[in-house]
């Protein structure tokens, strides 16, 4: 595979496996503390992914509430049925952050987490977004500025040169530095913008930092050779973190950027 991400059963897997490590269960928490749902409203997830946010979001919005989450990968949107089955408000359909199907001023509120980094057209998406939403709905957004990573590495060359090859699996690896102005630009009022890091100072295997650790060894096996990188190469730089690890000294740091407007 080249380019962007494939959000097939096997990513799908290993995506849900990582956000349901302690690190994305309190980034959850936030995003949904900021999102601030009351009981019979109606949410959207854009992005929906394995589920995790729309459960929650589900049993917050109650019986009478309803959540709408929506992704463009059929295994996720499977993922996410079966794992809200038992919560008839939730509900999910594969649509494109781009061509939302959902009457205009619909949803009392609508997050998207790690999604827009990866829309091409995310003036597109805000826009579609903007439509949705109710006069006064609220939305939360957040996504990586992989220009924000302090991660610990022997050879800071190769660290380089690994994380240039992953910057290739987002349409945008840098969206938060001007996701402020586009929001204000699709209309949308900003009322706060915050850091929600990713921090492992030692090294835990059910972690973000594990998890992102074999997710960027897969996808830059598959688009190695335009960054110069040989196979060796990635185990290199994949058992330089392991042994790091072994010595105490692992250290990975990286900031999403949570982002809360109103139409
Ligand atoms: C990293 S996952 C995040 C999932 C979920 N929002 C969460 O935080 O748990 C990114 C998700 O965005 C979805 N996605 C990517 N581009 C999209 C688009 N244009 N429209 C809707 N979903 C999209 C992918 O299929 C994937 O499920």
């Amino acid at each position: 595979m080249s380019g962007k991400i494939d959000f097939d059963a096997n990513a799908a897997k290993a995506v849900e496996a990582m956000y349901l490590t302690p690190d994305v269960v309190g980034q959850r928490v936030t995003v949904l503390d900021a999102l601030g749902l009351a009981p019979y409203e109606h949410v959207l997830d854009i992005g929906s992914g394995p589920g995790l946010l729309a459960e929650d979001a589900a049993k917050m919005v109650g019986a009478e509430g309803r959540v709408l989450g929506v992704d463009v990968s059929d295994a996720m949107v499977t993922m996410a049925r079966t794992r809200c089955a038992a919560l008839p408000q939730a509900e999910f359909a594969n649509c494109d952050a781009t061509k939302l199907e959902a009457a205009d001023g619909s949803f009392d509120a609508a997050v998207s987490t790690q999604v827009y980094e990866y829309v091409d057209d995310v003036d597109k998406a805000l826009k579609e977004l903007h439509r949705v939403l109710k006069p006064r709905g609220r939305a939360v957004i957040l996504d990586t500025d992989w220009d924000s990573i302090v991660w610990h590495a022997s050879d800071a060359g190769l660290m380089r040169q690994v994380l240039a090859c992953w910057d290739d699996h987002l349409a945008d690896p840098h969206l938060p530095a001007t996701l402020a102005r586009r929001l204000k630009r699709a209309d949308f009022h900003v009322s706060r913008v915050e850091i929600v890091p990713m921090l492992s100072v030692g090294f835990q295997p059910h972690s973000y930092a594990a998890g992102i650790m074999r997710g960027i060894r897969s996808f830059v096996r598959g688009n190695a050779e335009k960054h110069g990188l040989s196979e060796e190469d990635i185990q290199r730089w994949y058992d330089d973190q392991l042994r790091l690890a072994e010595l105490g000294a692992f250290f990975f740091s990286v900031n999403r950027y949570m982002f809360v407007a109103t139409k």
